[in-house]
């Protein structure tokens, strides 16, 4: 089945089954100081999961842009991206296990057409340390979908030495049937939220060529063992425990939250050696294979680490937030995967032009009926491109030498690793992998010393990962959530009615506001906003939330950059009442009820954030 197909069957099969289908949204997260991408549907939905009213009912569905930092270095095992888009459905204390485990195994026998013989189920094993009981539910609900098809389902413990032993249903312990954003639950933060799952794996078969070198050739198979044999496809969390000080409590709902893999289920069911040789990726490859005058057997890890890092930087890019590679944050990210992909591009031999505008050319042809964002910012994104590798290109020849003199030596100093970033613009982490593949070390610490010295690589080291922190700030960000809508309504007031928003990011310390501008703000300028937004809260003004249909919204000139997120039924939250009102905006929330509790509101700085936008990050007293 063509991917476009399977994405298409996925919604509507869902939406038969009562749910909403939603937009995906942005790959940036809004007011989510935990993480710089959205790296699962689930994110954007966290707040509904601990209780907030969704909109659009208690069943959502839709297919959402996703990206995993921490997957670069996986790319190349052909099964790995670092961007994929999750098909996701959620019950918002709706539905349970019964019905979402007889869905999903129904969308993929009797929808996609996945042979059931190849499909084999992990649960919950049970985990002392935090009392939740193993899953025997999940089991005798999955037992009666095998035998729906024909299969006597056999429920064995995981176990490495005995491999499968005949099962088809294997309970794990926590470290791979427990799911949070943050991972297992030691590593969760107070008020985060997890549950056990059941994850959905497909067997491609044993292909002794093809794991002649893998590791685990001589032993026995699991489905979790990774010898590439078994796929996981989707993943059944069944969110309903929330950590506390006191342990682990249940939430005030049962929630369901799947997400699968397009890209894997896509392979499955066009049963391809690798995700890169998928409908999804076939004319980027073609172009590759064009521009090196190879094949893609001839050196598959270049071509899909090429693939995978074009994908990703096209769709950050294309996400109307305006990211364009710097050293700083999601910027960092996006020109550590341009560059990386610049040196994989080299040692193909690819030497045309701006050759990466011209894959990014393919990746928008291929998309832009689905995702319209990357073909509105095109032009955005060709630029950033084409001045990125201008730039590099420039100095990645005399840096690979400079790092060739260098390979004498056992162990790379950090002084020199710092000097190949600051002249030659290396990332550290391309540089790592270079002395990774000679054998070599680097010296990270005296590194890091000379990059504190320099003050210049202010990157974000633990990018992608979960900070924590969420649900212990969640009061102050709330606060801070809410003085982002002022700080909307004051620019506007001041600077031009049809300011708008560029995107913000809220810790709990302050909060960050990019809004579209060309020019610097005047003192005056950033008084003025101050003191409107100072003024609101001392009026201590009510903040109100309306749900109403999108026209509607828009028909009141409601601001927001969510415009599409929820379909048709949006939250409009509006500040102050009547004639008081000062704000309405699209939002999903939270927010304060009285501005009166917010503090004293302070801009610390504004500056330019990238070309048309500037930015502004205040703070709460
Ligand atoms: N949140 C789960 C995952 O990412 C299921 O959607 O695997």
């Amino acid at each position: 089945m063509q991917s476009s197909e399977l994405r298409q069957k996925y919604l509507d099969f869902f939406k038969k089954q009562g749910h909403a289908i939603i937009p995906s949204a942005s790959l940036i997260p809004e007011n989510d100081s935990t993480t710089l991408f959205t790296s699962s549907g689930m994110q954007p939905m966290v707040p509904y999961l601990m209780g907030e009213k969704h909109p659009l009912g208690t069943r959502i569905c839709d297919s959402q842009k996703s990206f995993r930092v921490v997957d670069i270095e996986e790319v190349g095992d052909g099964r790995h991206g670092t961007f994929f888009e999750m098909l996701g459905n959620w019950s918002l204390g709706d539905y349970f296990k019964k019905e979402q485990l007889h869905w999903i195994y129904s969308f993929l026998v009797e929808e996609v057409g996945l042979n059931v013989n190849n499909l084999y189920a992990t649960v919950f094993r049970g985990e002392e340390s935090i009392k939740v009981t193993k899953d025997s539910e999940s089991v005798d609900i999955l037992k009666d979908i095998f035998k729906k098809y024909g299969i006597d389902a056999k429920d064995v413990n995981f176990s490495e030495k005995d491999g499968m032993q005949g099962g088809r249903i294997f309970y794990y312990p926590v470290e791979k049937n427990w799911w949070s954003r943050s991972g297992i639950p030691a590593k969760m933060p107070i008020g985060e939220i997890g549950g056990p799952d059941s994850e959905i794996f497909y067997d491609f078969g044993v292909d002794l060529k093809k794991h002649d070198n893998s590791e685990w050739k001589d032993l026995p198979c699991h489905i979790n063992c990774d010898c590439g044999r078994f796929i996981e496809i989707g993943n059944s969390v069944f969110m309903e425990y929330k950590k506390t000080e006191n342990g682990f409590e249940k939430l005030t709902q049962q929630n369901v939250d799947f997400g699968g893999g397009l890209e894997r289920i896509t392979m499955a069911s066009q049963n391809t050696e690798d995700v890169f040789q998928t409908d999804l990726y076939l004319n980027i490859i073609k172009k590759i294979e064009e521009l090196s005058n190879k094949k893609y057997s001839d050196d598959k890890k270049s071509f899909q680490i090429i693939a995978d890092h074009l994908k990703a930087v096209t769709f950050i890019m294309g996400d109307n937030r305006g990211i364009t590679p710097s050293n700083l944050g999601q910027g960092y990210i996006v020109r550590r995967l341009i560059r990386r992909a610049i040196r994989f591009g080299k040692q193909l031999g690819i030497n045309e032009y701006l050759w990466q505008t011209k894959l990014a050319e393919i990746i928008i042809s291929d998309y832009k009926d689905i995702y319209v964002e990357i073909q509105n910012n095109k032009d955005f994104i060709m630029d950033c491109l084409s001045a990125e590798e201008i730039k590099f290109e420039n100095t990645i020849e005399k840096g690979l030498k400079e790092f060739s003199s260098l390979s004498s030596q056992n162990i790379i100093s950090g002084k020199d690793a710092f000097l190949l970033y600051q002249t030659y613009g290396f990332p550290i982490e391309m540089t790592e992998e270079l002395a990774f593949e000679k054998g070599l070390k680097i010296d990270m610490e005296e590194f890091k010393k000379e990059s504190e010295k320099h003050q210049e690589l202010s990157r974000t080291a633990s990018a992608g990962t979960f900070k924590g922190g969420l649900a212990d700030a969640s009061e102050q960000t709330t606060k801070l959530h809410t003085s982002a809508h002022l700080m909307l309504a004051g620019l506007r007031k001041f600077l031009q009615d049809s300011v708008s928003q560029k995107g913000s990011n809220i810790t709990s310390e302050r909060v960050r506001f990019d809004f579209a501008w060309k020019d610097k703000l005047t003192q005056d300028q950033l008084k003025q906003v101050e003191d409107f937004v100072n003024e609101a809260i001392l009026k201590d003004l009510p903040v109100i939330c309306k749900e109403m249909t999108l026209d509607d919204a828009k028909e009141i000139n409601a601001t927001g950059v969510f415009e599409h997120k929820y379909g048709e039924r949006v939250k409009v939250y509006f500040i102050g009442e009547g004639e008081q009102n000062i704000s309405k905006e699209i939002c999903g929330g939270p927010h304060v009820e009285h501005t009166g509790t917010m503090g004293k509101f302070k801009i610390i700085k504004e500056e330019s954030s990238s070309a048309g936008v500037r930015r502004i990050k205040a703070i709460l007293q």
